[in-house]
């Protein structure tokens, strides 16, 4: 059995900036009240004629992850794509992938798991790595949100939360004889399903029955979301799911050396950070400039901890998400 270990990372956001003042102009909220109940201060939006979609941005993490593992893409032996923004409603992402960086034909899974759905791809990525099947498995979370939300009053609850971007992660056999991935903790609970969801279309939510809809009523096609049920069970879920990986390591809260939480709201964040009484430097927070960005938000967010040197070599990485489904995850890394 081998072990497995993050050897390349990249992140990639769109130029275009959308501060919540801009996003006051489309309906009725204020700058004030965003950065109070989610410390969003600004988000990047897609714009069109950008070049940019799910996929593309992805790319573009991608070979940043790559290059900086120290290799071609042609030493990627598998592809793992997270997204609930697909750029088609399929085939799924990762053939995308597959295609534009012009890989050879290696197998492509997509992964619906929405904001767990990086944690959720990690953990396949090392599964495969440590059974010895593959070398190096590429990983990518990718949203693009900011096409399918519905920017007027009626949607301004979940409009003013999510952002558009794209992070990857090379997971490879850890030859380095040291740390890498110790464990991942997966969980699922599906009877809430419908508190955080998009319904169609799909084939519950058949297209002609959505546009039968009277446009007054609540629109299927944009996502819904029960706000402060989430937010309950999200700081119960989060809390629990990496004392669970802790646990299984013979680790406590004081030996975390960075947790990157998934990027869902800032008051989550410092809930779960006074919870396990972590100091500032142990949490690492960007979702006062990128907003929620789903799968992607974990690693861009680590991404960027690692680019300012805020992860050194033996730190203990934990990393954290819960999500629509609801579904969550903690993966236990050390660096
Ligand atoms: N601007 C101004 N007012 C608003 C806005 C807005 N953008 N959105 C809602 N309001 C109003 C509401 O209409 C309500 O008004 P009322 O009291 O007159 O009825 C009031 O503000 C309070 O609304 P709440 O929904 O109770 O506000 P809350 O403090 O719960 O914050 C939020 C809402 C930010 C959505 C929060 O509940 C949250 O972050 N929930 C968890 C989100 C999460 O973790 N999601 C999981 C990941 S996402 C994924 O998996 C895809």
């Amino acid at each position: 059995m081998y072990t497995s270990r993050i050897s390349g990372l990249g992140s990639y956001v769109p130029e275009n900036v959308v501060t919540n003042d801009d996003l006051a102009k489309l309906m009725d909220t204020n700058d004030e009240w965003i950065q109070e109940r989610t410390g969003i201060k600004e988000r990047r939006h897609i714009k069109k004629g950008d070049g940019n979609t799910t996929s593309t941005m992805g790319v573009k993490a991608a070979t940043i992850a790559i290059e900086r593992a120290g290799l071609q893409t042609s030493d990627i032996e598998m592809i793992i794509f997270a997204t609930l923004s697909p750029d088609m409603y399929f085939p799924g992402g990762g053939v995308q992938i597959q295609d534009l960086m012009g890989m050879d034909t290696v197998p492509a899974l997509d992964v619906r798991n929405q904001c767990s759905g990086f944690v959720y791809a990690l953990s396949v990525a090392d599964q495969f790595v440590r059974t010895g099947m593959y070398k190096h498995v590429l990983v990518i979370g990718s949203e693009n949100h900011s096409g399918g939300l519905d920017f007027t009053t009626r949607g301004r609850n979940v409009s003013v939360i999510f952002g558009d971007g794209a992070g990857a992660a090379v997971v490879s056999r850890n030859e380095t004889g040291k740390g890498g991935i110790l464990s991942t903790h997966l969980h699922s609970e599906g009877k809430h399903k419908d508190e955080l969801a998009l319904q169609g279309p799909s084939t519950g939510y058949w297209v002609p029955e959505i546009l039968e809809k009277n446009p007054q009523e609540d629109i299927p096609y944009y996502p819904y979301m029960n706000g402060q049920f989430v937010f309950k069970h999200a700081v119960v879920r989060f809390a629990e799911v990496i004392m669970e990986g802790l646990n299984a390591n013979g680790l406590s809260p004081s030996d975390i050396g960075m947790l990157i939480p998934h990027q869902a709201n800032l008051r989550i964040s410092q809930f779960i950070q006074k919870k396990l009484r972590l100091s500032d430097d142990q949490v690492y927070n960007n979702i006062q400039r990128y907003g929620n960005t789903t799968a992607a938000s974990i690693p861009i967010a680590l991404t960027e901890a690692w680019e300012k040197g805020k992860i050194k070599e033996g730190d203990l990485v934990v990393l954290a998400a819960f999500g629509s489904g609801f579904t969550w995850g903690s993966a236990m890394i050390r660096w």
